[in-house]
């Protein structure tokens, strides 16, 4: 356990005695299929904050108590994977000491946000080019996934120094090494293989997509994953994200009848059961 976890009161030495039942799965009641995977663009945060009179950062301050409320009512409703876009990799070229400020709050949250995440049976998962962080913030991703790593309740996943193109620009250097040392036949490539070269392969697509403060745009996030998810706009600012705007927004994906391409004839309810498959 690390000296600094150690002082902040979250040590993982008595989260990693906790009982792993998890929480008590409680879910709105809804006309329709129920999200199982969430991914968030949280937005909103300087605005909100300059609106008040304040320096952005304070916005970016309040906004990990969004993300808190949003992780474990996620968990408590028995969400199955949520994604943050926590920091994307155009955000570098943002002043340096609001990134310098985002990074000291990214190590903040994972340290003090373990036990919550233990307490709520959430695994944590970093996905974007990680190498990119600043090595304590890295050093603190890597311990709480570790220590998270064994609940068997929501997976969280923070999008951090993460970029659409750049994991892309990623898969297709990878796929080209593979080729290049005969371990890839170009012919064999398919959608299942790009995608087996994806930062997280497993984690099946967003069903739902929620982005806040009301800008129409996907911001380079998820780009190959979103092709078929529901989109969510949220007027709201990310610090003000709270419950009910959750809950609204999840309404709107139930009543939704997903297609594919394809014409199912059958209303969102009749999804909900498995009447229509995408
Ligand atoms: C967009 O708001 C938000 C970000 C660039 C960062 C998101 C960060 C947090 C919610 C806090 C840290 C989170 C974790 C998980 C540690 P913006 O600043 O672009 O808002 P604006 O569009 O109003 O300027």
């Amino acid at each position: 356990m690390s000296q600094r976890a150690k002082t902040e009161g979250h040590g993982e030495a008595s989260l990693e005695t906790k009982d792993r039942s998890g929480p008590e799965i409680v879910r709105p009641q809804l006309d329709g299929a129920f999200p199982e995977h969430i991914a968030i663009i949280m937005d909103g945060n300087g605005r909100w904050a300059q609106e008040k009179g304040k320096r952005r950062i304070f916005g970016h301050r309040e906004g990990i108590d969004s993300v808190r409320e949003t992780t474990t009512t996620c968990a408590r409703m028995g969400v199955k994977s949520l994604t943050l876009y926590a920091f994307s990799v155009e955000n570098w070229k943002r002043p340096r000491p609001e990134v310098r400020y985002l990074m000291r709050l990214l190590r903040l949250f994972l340290v003090g946000e373990r036990k919550t995440l233990m307490d709520n049976d959430v695994r944590l998962r970093g996905i974007g080019r990680l190498d990119d962080l600043p090595e304590p913030a890295l050093d603190e991703l890597r311990s709480t996934e570790k220590l998270t790593s064994g609940n068997n309740g929501m997976l969280l996943r923070l999008a951090l120094s993460y970029g659409s193109r750049a994991e892309l620009a990623d898969a297709v250097r990878d796929v080209a090494y593979d080729v290049k040392a005969g371990r890839l036949d170009p012919a064999s490539i398919d959608e299942e293989t790009l995608r087996s070269y994806l930062y997280d392969p497993t984690t099946p697509d967003p069903d739902l997509l929620i982005r806040t403060a009301g800008e129409m745009r996907l911001s380079n996030f998820l780009l190959w994953q979103v092709s078929y998810s529901e989109l969510y706009v949220s007027e709201v600012c990310w610090p003000e994200f709270r419950e009910q705007e959750l809950v609204r927004a999840i309404e709107a994906y139930a009543a939704r009848v997903r297609k594919y391409g394809a014409l199912p004839d059958k209303p969102a309810a009749a999804q909900a059961n498995g009447a229509v498959k995408g």
